[in-house]
C-alpha cells in the first residue's frame, strides 16, 4: 500500500505532531468536529477515525465521547499509525492499515455497527476519481442514521481565501516545516491538494450523490473563515425505521 501521499506521510510522520503543535487551533478544530459529531449521534459507542494520522482526531473523539467510546482508527501510512499506536489509549482504541473506499476487510473486527465515523484532512488526499467511490464505501459502513463528519480546507470560488491560504501555506507552513525537519514535499503538497480540492458546494453535492442526507456545512471564525470547512451527513434511515 504505498502511492505517493502515504509516502510522503510516512516521511513526515516523525515531525507532524510537533507541526500540528505549532498550527494554533488545530486541536481545538478537531475538537470542534468531535462535538459535531456527537451532536449527530450522542449516544454513539462506535466509531470510525478514518485517516486518524498520529491519533490527534482520535483523541480528540475520546475528549468529546469519553475513554469507554469503542474507536477504530484507520489510515493508509505504516509511518503515521505508528506514531498513533506509540501513545497511550483506552483499551477500546485500535488502529488499522488501511485505505478509504476499502473499509469492507477492516470493520469485519468490529462486533457493532458503526454510529458515526470522523474523517478529518482525509478526502482532499483522495483523488478526485476516488472520492465518490470513497463516500459510497464509507456510507455502507455507517449504520443506517449514523452520522459522517468530514472537516477539511476546502476553497470557495472567491479570490480571498485562495490567496489567504497560499500566503499561510508558502510563507509560514512551509518555512516552518523546512526549519523543524518537517517532510517539505508533505506541506508543498498541502498547499497544492487544497488549490486541487472540491468546494465546499462541489464536496457537498458529493455526498448528496453518494447517498447521504441531511447535508449541512460549516466554517470556522478566524484567519481560516472560509478555508477550513466542516461538512455534516447522515445515512438515511431505512424504510420501516422510525
Ligand atoms: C492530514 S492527516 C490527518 C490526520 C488526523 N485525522 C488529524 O486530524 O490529525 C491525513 C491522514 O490521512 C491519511 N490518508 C491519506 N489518504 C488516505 C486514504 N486514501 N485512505 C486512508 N488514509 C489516508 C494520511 O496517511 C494521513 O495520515
Amino acid at each position: 500500500m504505498s502511492d505517493r501521499v502515504t509516502r510522503d506521510f510516512d516521511a513526515g510522520a516523525a515531525r507532524y505532531d510537533l507541526l500540528t503543535q505549532l498550527n494554533p487551533g488545530y486541536h481545538d478544530h478537531l475538537d470542534r468536529a468531535a462535538r459535531a459529531l456527537a451532536e449527530a449521534a450522542p449516544r454513539a459507542r462506535t466509531l470510525l477515525d478514518l485517516g486518524c494520522g498520529s491519533g490527534s482526531s482520535t483523541r480528540a473523539l475520546l475528549r468529546v465521547f469519553g475513554p469507554d467510546v469503542r474507536v477504530m482508527g484507520v489510515d493508509a501510512s505504516a509511518g503515521m499509525l505508528a506514531r498513533a499506536r506509540a501513545k497511550r489509549w483506552p483499551p477500546g482504541v485500535t488502529f488499522v492499515q488501511g485505505r478509504a473506499g476499502s473499509l469492507s476487510e477492516l470493520t469485519a473486527e468490529l462486533d457493532d455497527p458503526v454510529d458515526g465515523i470522523l474523517a478529518c484532512y482525509l478526502f482532499r488526499n483522495v483523488p478526485a476519481e476516488a472520492r465518490n467511490p470513497a463516500l459510497r464505501d464509507t456510507l455502507a459502513h455507517l449504520a443506517p442514521g449514523g452520522a459522517l463528519v468530514a472537516q477539511d480546507y476546502a476553497l470557495p470560488g472567491q479570490a480571498l481565501p485562495r490567496a489567504v491560504w497560499t500566503a499561510v501555506s508558502r510563507g509560514i507552513v512551509l518555512p516552518l516545516a523546512t526549519v523543524t525537519g518537517g517532510n517539505p514535499d508533505l506541506y508543498r503538497h498541502l498547499h497544492r491538494s487544497v488549490i486541487e480540492f472540491d468546494s465546499p458546494s462541489v464536496f457537498a453535492d458529493r455526498l448528496v450523490r453518494t447517498g447521504f442526507s441531511g447535508v449541512e456545512i460549516a466554517t470556522v471564525p478566524g484567519w481560516q473563515h472560509d478555508i477550513l470547512h466542516l461538512f455534516r451527513a447522515r445515512r438515511p434511515l431505512e424504510r420501516g425505521h422510525a
